[in-house]
């Protein structure tokens, strides 16, 4: 048994794969799915998934109560984990540009176990990432509802039901997030009917988000008083408060902000030339972001101080106090607006397409594996995906959807690193179209980093982490091992 649990998926990419062209090969029997998304889509894409929730609501509360102005340092750091990662996710999904992710890449280098674990982490990565996104739309929503265009929602509507406290779960005074479960049912829908409308709306979204940012930089940079970067690292006031502890700490939780550069890779298996536009897309959109957020915190801890920072909008908080910049404030409640849909679009679009590739290896009822006749998405796993990101999103807190989601994604990061090295020593003769440089330091540098983060943040919600690891397990055990094709095979 041990060493069936062990098997791997062997690896045999073509040489190259054009658009709409059927590929045969373990690894590219995806390609009922239409490729259609250039390297623009994708680190549209990118940049879709990544930019929202982690700058528009995070990063306030990171520097009031952890960072200071040295919010920026925390995001360099997070982001240097996440170049870490990025680079290993451009080899593999050159080198294989098929649906799964880190999941099909685990297949192919550490295992059926190992990929199993790995796909069922990216549940919580994209998944639980539509939802704790949602939610924080859902606030920024009714916010601007009731603040700026004076419109009454009842409260008791707008909030989960439970909420975490003590180590436990408590009842609330509210019923359920109703506006959260909204956007996810519209962006479910879109979902459904294509991945070129999907790739087309992200795309306007992402330009709105990203002009609004622009203005917000662009304005802010002369409203900004130097006097409040200093002290640039506040001093330590307990554990994980201000100091180089508090600025690791809020590295952490702001590691959120990146997450989705990996999403991009979900599409390889309809990108049209995805041995040159994945790492483009990945490396790309990563780049990019990482310059708007320290662009960002540099201006925002620059008109405010810090300390005045921790509200759940502190991009619009910043501009408050000008009368003359309510104009950019309203503006950039819309682009919060706007920007965290596009995080959901494509969270709910990368789902499917792992429990997708899942399905075709027989780890998952072929239901997931089914596409639609016209539409060309696997629309049954859309619908499933769709109906537990509403429950999730109506249901549960923030914090916890939150920490679910860092953990899926740091565990899936840090294997990705590690599958990239063992792919380089089992296989070395493969043709890689891009190669991670120094891949020796850059892959344990890349695993060690995600771990850090991974044993630095998560005190609260352990326990959550391993019941979910554990109905995995129960689920693979009891379907997954029996049906695997690999077993039959
Ligand atoms: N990076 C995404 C966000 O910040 C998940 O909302």
């Amino acid at each position: 048994m041990s060493k069936s649990l062990f098997r791997v998926k062997p690896v045999e990419p073509a040489p190259h794969v054009d658009a709409g062209e059927p590929v045969e090969g373990s690894l590219q029997g995806e390609a009922t799915l239409k490729r259609t998304l250039t390297a623009r889509h994708l680190v549209l894409l990118g940049m879709g998934a990544v930019i929202g929730a982690g700058i528009f609501v995070l990063t306030g509360q990171a520097a009031a109560n952890h960072a200071g102005p040295a919010i920026m340092l925390s995001f360099v750091l997070a982001g240097f984990a996440c170049a870490l990662a990025g680079l290993c996710y451009a080899e593999f999904s050159a080198l294989l540009p098929v649906s799964g992710s880190a999941y099909s890449y685990s297949y192919a280098t550490l295992g059926e176990f190992v990929a199993w674990f790995i796909g069922w982490c990216l549940v919580l990565e994209y998944l639980f990432a539509s939802s704790t996104v949602a939610v924080g739309w859902s606030g920024y929503f009714v916010s601007f509802l009731t603040t700026t265009l004076g419109i009454p929602f009842p409260a008791e509507l707008a909030g989960a039901p439970i909420a975490w406290e003590d180590g436990g779960f408590v009842r609330t005074e509210n019923m359920f997030n109703l506006p959260a479960v909204m956007i996810v049912a519209a962006v479910s829908g879109l979902c459904y009917v294509g991945i070129t409308q999907s790739a087309f709306v992200n795309g306007i979204v992402v330009a709105i988000k990203t002009a609004v940012i622009a203005a917000f930089i662009g304005i802010g940079f002369f409203y900004v008083d130097p006097s409040n970067w200093t002290p640039f690292i506040p001093e330590n006031t307990g554990p994980g408060q201000f100091g180089m502890d508090g600025v690791f700490r809020a590295a952490t939780i702001v590691f959120f902000a990146y997450i989705g550069f990996d999403a991009v890779s979900t599409a390889a298996g309809e990108a049209k030339n995805p041995q040159r536009d994945m790492p483009i897309g990945i490396l790309g959109s990563l780049a990019i972001c990482t310059i708007i957020y320290i662009a960002v915190c540099a201006v925002l801890t620059g008109m405010m101080p810090y300390t005045e920072l921790g509200t759940a909008k502190p991009v619009a908080t910043a501009l408050e106090p000008y009368a003359n910049l309510a104009w950019l404030k309203t503006a950039v409640e819309i682009g919060a607006i706007a920007g965290l849909s596009s995080v959901i679009l494509v969270m709910l679009m990368a789902q499917p397409r792992i429990f997708y590739t899942m399905s075709r290896d027989g780890l998952l009822p072929k239901l997931f594996g089914r596409v639609h006749p016209k539409h060309q998405t696997p629309y049954v796993g859309t619908i499933i995906v769709g109906i537990a990101a509403c429950l999730l999103a109506g249901l549960m807190p923030l914090s916890v959807l939150g920490e679910l989601v860092s953990m899926g994604t740091l565990i899936a990061f840090a294997t990705v690193c590690l599958g990239v090295l063992v792919l380089r020593y089992t296989r070395p003769e493969l043709h890689r179209p891009f190669r991670v440089p120094a891949a020796n330091i850059i892959c344990p540098m890349g695993f060690l980093a995600c771990m850090f983060l991974f044993f630095q943040s998560f005190p609260e919600h352990w326990k959550l982490f391993v019941g979910w690891t554990a109905v995995g397990m129960v689920i693979y055990f009891a379907y997954g091992y029996r049906n695997s094709k690999l077993n039959r095979a």
